[in-house]
Parts: C-alpha cells; structure tokens; sequence
C-alpha cells in the first residue's frame, strides 16, 4: 500500500496497471459474451441475411447456459464454455466439448487442437471472427473423458438453440461426437465427413475433429477436400494449394 508520503515504486504501478488491464480485458468478454458485438471493419464474409438476433434471445440464452446445473460437469467445470464468434456467420463450427484451456479461459478452441482450427479457417480466407465457433457440451468433461449421452441429451438443446438465432447457411461438424449428435446417427465420421448432410434444413459437412490431425496430420489432405467444399458452397476461394502448405 501507498501513500502520500511514500509514492508508488515503479514495480507497484506496474503491478496495479496490470490488474487494471486483466479486469478490463475479463470485462470486454464478458460483454462480447452478454451483447451482440459491431463490427467495425467489414467482415470478409458477408453477413447473412437477418436473424432473430435479439440481445434478449442471446442474452438469456447465454444466463441459462452460464447459470446450467442441469448436469454433473456444472460441479466440476471453471467456465462455462458459451461460444464465440460472429452471432450472424454464414458457417459455423461445432466441437465436442472444452478441454483443459478452454475451461480455464471460458473460449472454445483455444489450446493445441485451437491453434490448428485457427489456422484452417484463416487458410480459408477467413478470421475467427468471421465465423462462430462452439461445442456439443458447454462443459468440460472431467480429465476429457468423452462425453456421456445423457450430458449431450442435457445440454444439446443450448446448441440447438444456438444454431436457430444464428441461422448459418453451413455447419462443419468437428469429429464424431459432434457429426453423430447433430445427424442422429451412428454412422462413422469417415463414411459420413466428405458429402454435405442436412440438419434442420442446414446444410452440414462433417469432417475430422483437429486433436485427430494434431495425432494424424496424414488425414490434412482430407480435411482440406472437406473444407474445399465448403468454401465453393459458400463462394470462397479460387484455385488451392495442397493441405500441407495451407494448414501446416
Ligand atoms: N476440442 C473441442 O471439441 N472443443 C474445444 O473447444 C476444444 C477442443
């Protein structure tokens, strides 16, 4: 503590301008989370058409999920791991559930399986904040078991929710768990990932989840075909390059 007679050492501001910043940054998330976001820059990709994107659906959607004890995970988790992204994307990306840094941070895909799906949106022209990103389960499953089917009978209509206020034009579904939930099927990613599917009149592309690249970086290529797909649906891109040079 500092007073008048003995001001502040450097060390002292420096440590009180750094709290100030991590409670300011721990704010704007907040808010980005609670209240739709303007874009300033226009976003490369064109918006959809409007959807019901009223501050109240989103709002209250988000009080219920942040506020959900429906299942065990609530007692075990950090944050609850919402969503993030443009609330009006053409596409969006589903995963299966947090892991270990996006239950401490509260933001779906950003550890190592993160960075790798970071790197195949911008591969495709496009920014984070393009597109919206979010998970099957809002929770993370303790020691990243995978999900149980009560959990995503629990949490699913969070999701589905989602989906209906943003209204994409495409859906990627991130690996098995998320391709299996959302086309009610038990039908394995590999014979599903490659061909658009259909989820509630949207069309849906499964392919495989990046933690599977990140131990198979041979199945690139075939990601790559996937998200070529949809790129053409959506009228991104001209000619590419192998998968290796764009998602290394
Ligand atoms: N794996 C997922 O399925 N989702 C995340 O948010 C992170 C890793």
């Amino acid at each position: 503590m500092t007073d008048i007679l003995s001001p502040a050492s450097p060390e002292d501001i420096r440590r009180q301008l750094l709290s100030v910043v991590k409670s300011v940054k721990g704010q704007i998330r907040n808010a980005e989370n609670l209240y739709v976001s303007v874009d300033l820059k226009k976003p490369r990709l064109q918006s959809a058409p409007a959807v019901p994107e009223t501050e109240d659906s989103w709002h209250g959607l988000h009080t219920a999920a942040a506020g959900c004890e429906r299942c065990a995970l609530s007692k075990t988790r950090r944050n609850v791991v919402f969503g993030d992204g443009n609330r009006s994307a053409r596409l969006v990306f589903v995963g299966e559930a947090p892991g270990a840094d996006e239950d401490q941070q509260g933001l779906p895909f950003v550890g190592r399986a993160g960075q790798l799906l970071t790197n195949i949106i911008r591969a495709m022209g496009l920014e984070r904040k393009d597109v919206y990103i979010c998970n099957i389960l809002k929770c993370r499953p303790p020691g990243n078991r995978n999900p149980l089917p009560e959990e995503i009978r629990l949490c699913e209509p969070f999701l589905k929710r989602q989906l209906a206020l943003i209204s994409p034009e495409i859906i990627c579904a991130l690996g098995s768990f998320a391709a299996k939930t959302l086309l009610q099927t038990e039908t394995p990613i590999t014979a599903l990932r490659g061909r658009f599917h259909s989820y509630a009149g949207i069309k849906l592309m499964p392919t495989y989840h990046p933690a599977y690249l990140l131990r198979n970086p041979q199945a690139k290529k075939q990601v790559w075909e996937d998200v070529q797909l949809i790129m053409k649906e959506i009228g991104l891109g001209g000619e590419t390059t192998t998968a290796r040079e764009v998602v290394p």
